[in-house]
């Protein structure tokens, strides 16, 4: 069962990660996972079949408030076609029993000049877990630590794969798609084409929200 082995306990796999240092390495082990082979050809045709619809003709756009990107399109949407249930159901168990992921998915269209600059993905619309799937062309996710920018961790997705992020993974590190020219897995030179990812989430559960000035906090002191 392919679904199975997604929760924190997983080990990625290895030939398609890369860390700064095996210290690294190890503390996100669990943390930041890569499978390849999640998807077979036959479920990818289907599930662009789904998704390509809801993402509009042409009109690709640069810049986003969030996250520095450009070539892209992107739309969130409910996954009711076999496969997208079907792949929804598979990427459940990488969440917390306790948060599954939003029945919806980002489904976001990245050119081969396209790029996901570095960035943390907002709590305020995202929990503690991100799961992405890759579809049609190879590209290098790259981690890197906001304390320590030399500690950095590289996955490399290729079409059909799953990479999971969560925890530190998810809070302490930025990830970026990288650019067609920084396309590079060690040696490894990883010609970007059109990519599309098919990205799930969970809500986050309130506790890091920032709150608004003067919302007491809980227990009052002096109660
Ligand atoms: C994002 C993002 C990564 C990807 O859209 O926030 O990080 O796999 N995308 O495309
Ligand atoms: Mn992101």
């Amino acid at each position: 069962c392919p679904g199975a082995g997604l929760g924190p306990e997983a080990e990625a796999d290895p030939a398609l990660l890369r860390a700064s240092s095996p210290e690294l390495a190890r503390r996100l082990r669990g943390l930041a996972l890569v499978r390849g082979g999640f998807v077979s050809e036959e479920e990818a045709v289907e599930l662009l079949r789904e998704v390509e619809p809801g993402l509009g003709r042409g009109r690709y756009q640069d810049d986003h408030w969030d996250r520095a990107i450009t070539g892209y399109r992107e739309t969130e949407r409910g996954l009711r076609g076999g496969a997208g249930r079907a792949l929804l159901l598979r990427v459940t168990p990488a969440f917390p029993s306790s948060r599954p992921p939003r029945p919806s998915a980002h489904v976001l269209d990245l050119l081969p000049g396209g790029r996901v600059g570095p960035h943390v993905d907002s709590v305020k619309f995202c929990g503690c877990t991100i799961a992405g799937v890759s579809l049609l062309s190879p590209s290098v996710l790259r981690l890197r630590s906001l304390r320590d920018p030399q500690d950095w961790l590289e996955l490399l997705l290729e079409p059909g794969s799953l990479y999971v992020l969560r925890g530190a993974a998810r809070y302490e590190f930025t990830h970026e798609i990288l650019p067609d020219e920084e396309s590079f897995f060690g040696e490894l030179r990883v010609p970007r084409g059109r990519r599309v990812a098919l990205i799930f989430r969970n809500d986050p559960s309130g506790e890091n929200l920032p709150k608004p000035p003067g919302t007491p906090s809980f227990p009052l002191p002096g109660l």
